[in-house]
Parts: C-alpha cells; structure tokens; sequence
C-alpha cells in the first residue's frame, strides 16, 4: 500500500509513524515544505486521556515525550491583585519542535520516507500515484481548498484577536492573567513547556485591540512589509510593555508572532474517494482549550487503526469508519471551544465579579469542568467558593449547602431553593378549566422539592389560546379551580406557585401538541390575531392585524386574568413575552412590522407589552414578585439578539419586574437554534451580567438536566434560578433526589419521610472492605504540583 502524506506537522508526522509501524510493508511518504525544525509556535499541551492513548499507540514515542513533559497540576487566575489557585487538573506540556524532532526521528528510524523542504506534487499526481492521500497541510490546506466542493468546509471567523509570543520566563503553572488596560480588557493565557520557556497567548476584542493602538504596527498597516519569519515587534514590545509585572523582567520572543482572528473550521465530510483531512485541515478548535494538536495526533491514531482494521484493499471502509469516531469527539470538543472562545470574547461582562467567583466562571467557561468535577480535583479550592457564595448571600455562618439549595427572597416571598418547574402546557383541559390532572401535575411537583413551580400558560381568553386543551383565567370557575391547586401547593408544600398569563397570537388555534403540534385544527379554527398579517408557517392562518381599539381590549383581558390571579393567591405573576406568541411577536422586528407607535424602533415594539406588563403590576400586590418570560433569541437573520435582548430585559427591568426569564426562539418557524446542553444559559449569563446592581433575577432554562451544572452556573453568576422542563416530567421528584445524591438533608414532606433514602441497589453500602494492609496518606491529597524544572 502507497500512503502519501502532504504536511509534517504532528498530526501528519504521527500518522506516518503509525501506519509504517501497524505495516512495515506499506510505502509512506511525508512531503512537508519547510525544512526540519522550521517551525511556529512554542509549546503544545496535552491531557492526561490523550496521553494514555499516546501511550499505547506506540511506546517509544510516549517515552521521548514523557521525557521532555514540564508537568504540573495547578490553574492560576491572576485578577485584580489577586492570584487563586485550582489544582488537580495535571498537564503535561512540551516544545511544538521538540515534539516534531521526535515523531521526525521515529518516522525515519521506522523507513517512513521524508520529504522536507518540498512541497507535495499536485494532489492529481498524488492520487494517482497513491493509494491513499493524507491532507495533513494545516489549517489553510490546499488539499481541502482544492475539493471544497466536497469537503464543504466552512470558516467562521471570531471577534477576538490573538498573538502567540515565547517568553523565558518559565511559569510554574499554566496561568491566565485577565486586565483592565485604558484600552479595556486584555488577557494572557500562559503556561511553560520546557526548563527554558514558556508560551504566552495575548487575546483582546476587536475594539480593545484598535483603542491600544495595535492596529498601527507598521506589521498590521503593510503586512507585506514582514518576511514569512518575521514577527510584529511593535506587537511584541507593547505586550511587555503592558504585561511587564507579570513578565517580571523576561522578555517576550517572538516566531512568526502577528495578530491573527481564530477561524473556526468545520467540514461536512472528511474524505473522498482515497483523500482524506486529518488535523487542523478538517477543523480547528480554539486554542483557549489546548486541543489543536492533541486532536491533530488523535486523529492519526485514529485513522491509523481504522485503515489496520478494514484491511488493505478496503480504504474507503477505513475512512468512513475514521470519520464516523473522530467527528464525534471533534463536534463534542468543538462545542466545547466555542462556549470557552465565547466567554473569553464576553469577557469584559465579567470583569466587575468578585474574584474568587470570577475564578470559578473562568474554569467552566466550557461546560467541561463543573462545580462536582472541581470538587475531585481540588474540594479546597470548591470549599473556598461555596464559603464566598454563602458569605455574599448572608449564610456565611452557617456550613455550606450546594448552591442550589439557598433560598432567594424576590420582594416579600422567599423561594425555598433555586429550582423551578417551568411552565409547561399540558394541552389537557376543557374549556380552559384546570381539573384534578393539573392538581395533580403541579401538586406532585411542588411536593417534588422545586423551590417554585409555575403554571403552563394560562390564555387570558378564549381567542387566546393556543390549542382547545389550554387552560384559561377569563371567568370565576377558572379562578376557583386555580385557587384549589395554589392552596393544595400552600397547605401541603414550602414552595411557591407562579402563574405565567399569555395569549398565544398567530400561533393560536392549533391542535394538542401530541396530534400535531403548531398544526391548524382539522375544524372549528378560530381566527387569529397578531402585529401584522404574518402567518407562522405557510399552512397556518394568517392573522388580522390588530387594531389599536383590539389591542386595548386584549388587555383588558390581561389584567382581568390578573385581577382574578390575585384572587387565586397565586405567588408571582409571569408575563409570558417568548416563543412567538402575541406579545413575543410584538417583541419581534420578525413578527412584528407595523408601522404605527407600537413597531419599527424597539422602543415602540416594547410598547404594548410594557403597557400591558405595567397595569399587571399596578394591580397585582406590592409584596408580591412579577417575571417576563423572554425569546432571547429568534435565532434567525434580522430577528431578536442579545444584545436586543438584553435591551428588552432592562426595560422590563425600569418598569418592575424582578425576575427575567430567559427562554429562546419559537418565533419564526425558520429559526436555526443551536441546540445543546444548556443552550439558553449564554443568554442569560449576558442578562444577568448586564443588570448586575439592579434589584432583579434572572432565570436561566433549556436542557439543564443535572444539579451539576444547576450548581455550576449559580456559582459563576450565569443565572439565580434554573427552570427545568422536561427533566421534572421524567422525575417530579428530582429536588429531592438531587439533595439525596448531594448528601443534604432538605426536608422531605412528612409523609414521604420514609422514602428519604435512595433505595439500595443489591450490593450492601455498608463499610468496604480493606484493601490495603497501610493506607497512603496522600491517595487522596489534592494535587498541587507546579512546573520546577530540575
Ligand atoms: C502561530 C501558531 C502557533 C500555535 N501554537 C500552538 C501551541 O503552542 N500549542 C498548541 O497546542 N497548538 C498550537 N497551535 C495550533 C497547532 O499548531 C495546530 O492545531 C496543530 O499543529 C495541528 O496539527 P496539524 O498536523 O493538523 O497541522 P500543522 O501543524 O499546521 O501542520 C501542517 C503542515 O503542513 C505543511 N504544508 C501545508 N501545505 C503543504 C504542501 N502543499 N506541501 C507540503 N507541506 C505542506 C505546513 O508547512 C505545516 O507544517 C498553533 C497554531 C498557530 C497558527
Ligand atoms: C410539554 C411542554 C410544554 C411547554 N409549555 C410551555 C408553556 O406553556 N409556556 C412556556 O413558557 N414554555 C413552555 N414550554 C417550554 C419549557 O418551559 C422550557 O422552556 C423548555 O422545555 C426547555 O426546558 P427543558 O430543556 O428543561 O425542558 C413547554 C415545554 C414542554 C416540554
């Protein structure tokens, strides 16, 4: 078999070593233009999971790098003169050209062919000539370029701009530096990889970058004024200029070093016929989670053992196999990278936060490491957080409880834990009465432990609702059936009850969500109203557009729904803004095109939802909260952002609200929603921190399933409550069980005490048996290892 291999970078050069040794008897060739040891970058980091599958792959190459490995375990946030430490998190770091020397040397020692200094022939020759074609050629590949169609690839490009420096300092751990300059906010992330050096990352935004005068280097003004070596050295003398105390009197070196924007690449497919990307030519992850060349080098082992695995003659079988398990992983680390290049580009929303909170947002920017991981590997450093969070809620005298289960006072209610059922329709009542189903429902939720259990959306009149099984407050009856479920959760429960008030627009008169859900009934359709005569989606019905003299009627309607609220006692009143329904769609430039006082500008479409929200709140009582439940998103071109967003919140805000609930999208049927695991927490994260000061709360909701991350991002400051949805209809007991798992005794209602204790699996939970004739003190210490070169 004939391999040809076009770029000598890790990934290409460890997959040229590993395919030679799985079989000798194969032909690899590596051309990589630039001669030996012409390299960019400094160090290259990896994670203890990498290095194992390194490890096994080909020992003799683990070896050479384990013995180069800087190694250390600690995190250092330096910020606002201070310095706090996480340990635990073990590194192993080594020079990007030693690193190449080495898997150099084991390719020739194995008889793989090397091509230094010489660009590969065109990739028809290639092809021809070969077997199979490896486009190892980096993150600008020609290879890929050259089959786009393909390929498909996509690049998307970042606001942040970066610079890779050298430096001789050697950190003694891997430390990130965040400031406050004149110019704004600017960040180091560095770390050492040898007894000689160290990398060091310069990252800013945009503005920042142009306000401190960067982009007048004589580099940036005439790039071409720079040899293919040369650094910017204005760059470089104003960054040790500016990080001077934290160089400490070394020097920043520069190699190749200029500003550069990260481009995130992604591809559809990764091979064709017998050419496939391997590395940085198929995707890019950003460098703030280390991973370029550790994904690089686990794709060669990856694609080396698909291709051992299919057998010669079975190439295809091989790359579709190598594409199936990397991509997975890819898109996982991915996502991954993008909340943590996200969060570095938002930075600046951070900075007013207390240090030691500011230290714990930095470390699960990513969702990867969370608040139960942090606890294994450093339970000090989680220790030293949980006492910061008690003290700054008023608990710092009593021991500490996981975040969740502080209560939070919104005007005079006190809402017992920070866990919300979130409003879900039920689809399952008759002329919008709530019957002994929705009793049940929300009964069993609240004696489920959730600190506040909200309503579905209840329709403030008939035209109002979304489906005929919606349940309603425009007469006696409806309030009465309400009251008797708000006085089951008062007399029975500590929690609170919310009632979320919508009238569902142009996205009303559709069938129960189970027989088609945003589907025109089959009959009795009642017509439906919106802004502007937009239908959602083509099939359903166009609405009328409101009159000024409908609109005061409507709410008229709102306030008689919340007149009768009051009368049912329920705790707090949510005014229901999102998912495209009447007043969303007033929200929406999408939705909403009027060109009267009540669209165009956002303040005009804030207008009918604010008038409606301020006669709520005139009659709804002083003591007790109100919430806006928003689409922070439309997630489609021209719709809602959050930068609107957070507009919209702050007007919700100067008019009384205590609580935004941030939910996204449903408004346009187009929308292209990026999905994950806790998708809408970024938007509430950006509200949160621009009403930091007011008196107001923000709810975070959207795929937050374990109290792990419920704890992370109250601890980061990304949201004070966490509503969950689907999760409470898979378990109405999860409150309870997540206090159970976390070992804190939350009170049980009485009758259930019995079953306070999670039921026992077969295996007997009592003491485990000895396993050691001596225990070892430090199994257990927290490791706070930091890089002291011999
Ligand atoms: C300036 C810079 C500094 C970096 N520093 C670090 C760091 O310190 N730590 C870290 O983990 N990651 C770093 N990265 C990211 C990391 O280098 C990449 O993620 C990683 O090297 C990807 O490996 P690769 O083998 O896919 O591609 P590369 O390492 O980019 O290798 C591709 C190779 O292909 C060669 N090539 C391209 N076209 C041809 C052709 N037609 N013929 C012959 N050869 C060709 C190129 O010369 C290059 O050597 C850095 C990236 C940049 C741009
Ligand atoms: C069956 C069902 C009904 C829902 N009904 C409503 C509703 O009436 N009002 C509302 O604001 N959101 C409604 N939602 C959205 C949820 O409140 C929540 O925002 C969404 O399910 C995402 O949270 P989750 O991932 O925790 O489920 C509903 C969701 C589900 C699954």
């Amino acid at each position: 078999m004939r391999i040809a291999v076009v770029g000598g970078g890790p990934g290409g050069l460890y997959f040229a070593a590993l395919a030679k040794q799985l079989d000798p008897g194969r032909t690899v060739t590596v051309w990589e233009r630039n001669p030996p040891g012409d390299t960019y970058g400094f160090g290259v980091v990896f994670s203890d999971e990498t290095l194992g599958g390194i490890e096994h792959a080909d020992p003799i190459i683990h070896d050479a790098m384990a013995a180069s490995f800087a190694r250390w375990d600690d995190i250092d946030v330096r910020f606002r003169d201070e310095v706090i430490t996480s340990g635990g998190h073990g590194f192993a770091a080594m020079s990007r050209r030693k690193l190449l020397d080495i898997l150099r040397s084991r390719c020739a020692d194995l008889g793989v062919q090397l091509r230094f200094a010489e660009a590969a022939p065109d990739l028809e020759r290639l092809r021809a000539d070969h077997d199979l074609v490896v486009a190892a050629d980096g993150v600008n590949s020609g290879i890929r370029t050259e089959l786009a169609d393909v390929f498909r690839p996509t690049f998307e490009g970042r606001r942040c701009r970066y610079v890779w420096f050298g430096t001789d300092k050697v950190f003694d751990a891997f430390t990130f530096d965040v400031r406050e300059t004149d110019a704004g906010v600017m960040q180091v992330h560095a770390y050492p990889y040898d007894e000689t050096g160290s990398t060091l990352i310069v990252e800013m935004t945009e503005e920042v970058w142009q306000k401190a005068g960067f982009a007048e280097s004589p580099a940036v003004v005439d790039p071409a004024s720079l040899g293919v070596s040369d650094s910017d050295t204005f760059a470089l003398s104003r960054c040790e200029e500016i990080f001077a105390d934290l160089l400490d009197g070394h020097r920043l070196i520069g190699n190749k070093s200029r500003w550069v924007s990260f481009t995130t690449v992604r591809c559809d497919t990764w091979h064709h016929e017998n050419v496939v990307l391997l590395g940085d030519a198929a995707h890019t992850a950003h460098f703030s989670i280390g991973s370029g060349t550790k994904l690089a080098m686990e794709d060669a082992l990856s694609l080396a053992a698909c291709l051992s695995e299919a057998g010669a003659d079975q190439v295809d079988l091989a790359l579709a196999a190598y594409e199936a398990e990397r991509k997975a992983v890819v898109v996982s680390t991915q996502r991954a990278a993008q909340a943590s290049l996200e969060w570095f580009e938002n930075l600046a929303q951070y900075t007013d936060q207390e240090p030691m909170r500011f230290a714990f947002n930095l470390l699960t920017r990513s969702r990867r490491v969370t608040y139960e991981n942090l606890q294994l590997r450093d339970p000090e450093f989680v220790q030293r957080v949980d006492d910061w969070f008690a003290a700054s809620l008023g608990f710092g005298a009593e021991p500490t409880r996981p975040p969740m289960f502080y209560p939070l006072r919104l005007r005079g209610i006190t809402v017992p834990n920070r866990i919300v059922v979130s409003p879900m329709d039920m689809y399952s009542s008759d002329d919008g009465i709530p019957g002994d189903f929705h009793l049940v429902h929300l009964g069993s939720k609240a004696l489920g432990g959730a600190g506040l259990v909200m309503t579905e959306m209840v329709c403030v009149s008939p035209a109002g609702r979304i489906t005929p099984g919606c349940t309603g407050l425009w007469n006696d009856d409806q309030r009465d059936s309400w009251q008797r479920v708000v006085d089951f959760v008062h007399a029975s429960t500590p929690a609170k009850i919310g009632i979320q008030l919508g009238h569902s627009g142009r996205k009303g008169s559709t069938k129960l969500m189970w027989e088609g859900m945003d589907d025109p009934l089959p009959s009795g359709n009642w017509p439906v109203v919106g802004p502007s005569p937009l239908p959602y989606k083509p099939h359903n019905q166009t609405p009328r557009e409101l009159s000024l003299g409908e609109m005061a009627a409507i709410k008229e309607e709102f306030l008689a729904a919340g007149r009768r609220a009051v009368e049912a006692g329920f705790d707090l009143l949510e005014l229901h803004c999102a998912h495209g329904y009447l007043l969303s769609s007033f929200l929406s430039p999408l939705t909403n095109q009027r060109d009267d006082d009540y669209g165009g500008p956002l303040e005009n479409r804030l207008r009918f939802p604010l008038e409606i929200f301020d006669g709520l709140r005139a009659l709804w009582p002083a003591e007790k909260p109100m919430s806006v439940r928003i689409s922070a998103t439309d997630w489609a071109p021209g719709g809602i952002d959050v930068d609107e967003a957070v507009l919209i919140a702050t007007a919700f805000a100067d008019h009384g609200a205590d609580l935004i609930d941030v939910s996204t999208g449903q408004v346009v049927s187009t929308e292209k929603p990026a999905f994950g695991r806790s998708y809408q927490v970024p938007f509430a994260d950006a509200i949160r921190n621009a009403l930091v000061g007011r008196d107001i709360a923000v709810m975070a909701v959207g795929a937050i399933s374990s109290y792990d991350d419920v704890n992370s991002l109250l601890l980061a400051g990304r949201a004070d409550l966490c509503a969950l949805g689907r999760t409470h209809l898979y378990d109405p007991q999860w409150t309870l069980h997540a206090a159970a798992d976390q070992d804190y005794q939350m009170p049980w209602p009485m009758p259930f005490a019995a079953g306070r204790r999670k039921p026992q699996t077969g295996r007997s939970d009592g003491p485990k048996p000895r396993l050691e004739l001596v225990r070892d003190p430090e199994a257990n210490a927290v490791r706070h290892g930091r890089w002291r070169p011999a």
